[in-house]
């Protein structure tokens, strides 16, 4: 009988530490088989997911003994929070330790779209020298949208600054008192204002039903014409067909997406795309930031099976067990 359940590919020097306090069962594959990881979690104390294993409240039930689930990640969509804290379940996650992988992911992105630089290594690799095809943009006194200006906003928006950009942030839960936007030098305006201002639009936002499709027709609309779209947060913020008919119509520039509305998705028109670069989720996939983020879970996960509150805990959860009420 396992102490801790890992449904998905998690490793690493942190899991085999782990391993010498707890029985731990990996299977990596388990978070394919809702059925089969409801039955293996009928014992655990403990679950450790990334993004792809349901946490659902019908899971949380067949799991009487669970007193603990370590996201290792940042994103929540997969996982029922309140059910959790109806149940006594802590949610742990690790909010910070892959911000910055994501922010330079998002760098890298923004200057392939304004250089066209997969495009232009698919021709040059076919035996051409198109030189003429690969005129790109200047980022240099271009303006950047930051829509969601949390921790990978700001870091994003922290290495465009160096580029030379200027910085437009929308997010309804700053104040534009904030100190990081005054570090920014950033204004804070409403999304339609930013949409029609910026040059590069970067979405920093978590799935939740506000944000469910906020990139729709109308505001791909209000984009400057040629403005370049990209979206390393989630793929539930953008419509794909609206993404879609606005770069057909030639209304943007580009656009990179490393989420996706389906994950992974169906093979469709994107993909046919030239000025479209699609990445699989990898944005928090660095050495650096799996070894951080693998270590903090870990971490976190032990201290609450020993007792203690856990470092990064998501909602105000007690332990089922705990004896703190
Ligand atoms: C995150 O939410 O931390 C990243 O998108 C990577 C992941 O989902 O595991």
């Amino acid at each position: 009988m396992a102490d801790i359940l890992i449904s998905e590919s998690i490793r690493g020097a942190a899991v085999d530490a782990l391993r010498a306090r707890f029985h731990v069962s990996l299977e990596p594959e388990l978070w394919k088989l809702p059925a089969a990881l409801a039955h293996a979690l009928k014992d655990c104390r403990a679950l450790i997911v990334r993004n792809q294993t349901s946490v659902t409240e019908e899971l949380l039930a067949a799991a009487p003994e669970l007193e603990v689930v370590g996201r290792a990640g940042v994103g929540l969509d997969n996982i029922d929070v309140e059910a959790a804290e109806r149940a006594g379940v802590v949610i742990a996650s690790t909010p910070d330790q892959n911000a910055i992988s994501v922010a330079e992911l998002t760098l890298g992105l923004i200057l392939a779209l304004a250089r066209m630089i997969p495009a232009a290594d698919r021709e040059t690799k076919t035996g051409n020298w198109n030189r003429q095809n690969f005129e790109g943009i200047e980022l240099y006194d271009k303006t950047l949208g930051i829509v969601g200006a949390g921790k990978i906003g700001y870091l994003t928006a922290r290495r465009a600054l160096a580029l030379g950009m200027n910085i437009l942030a929308y997010d309804p839960y700053l104040s534009p008192d904030n100190i990081l936007l005054n570090d920014l030098r950033a204004e804070l305006v409403s999304l339609d204002e930013l949409l029609g201002r910026v040059d590069v639009v970067s979405c920093h936002l978590p799935a939740t039903r506000e944000t469910t499709g906020l990139m729709n027709r109308e505001r791909f609309a209000r984009m400057k014409p040629g403005a370049l779209f990209v979206n390393t947060s989630r793929g539930a913020v953008v419509l794909e067909a609206d993404l879609l008919a606005a770069l057909k119509s030639g209304t943007l520039g580009g656009a990179a997406l490393d989420v996706r509305a389906t994950e992974p998705p169906a093979k469709g028109e994107l993909e046919a795309l030239p000025n479209v670069i699609l990445t699989p989720h990898v944005a928090a996939f660095t050495r650096e930031a799996q070894e951080r983020v693998t270590r903090a879970i870990c971490e976190d996960v032990a201290r609450v099976l020993e007792g203690k509150p856990a470092i990064n805990p998501v909602g105000r959860a007690l332990p089922r067990n705990s004896a703190v009420k």
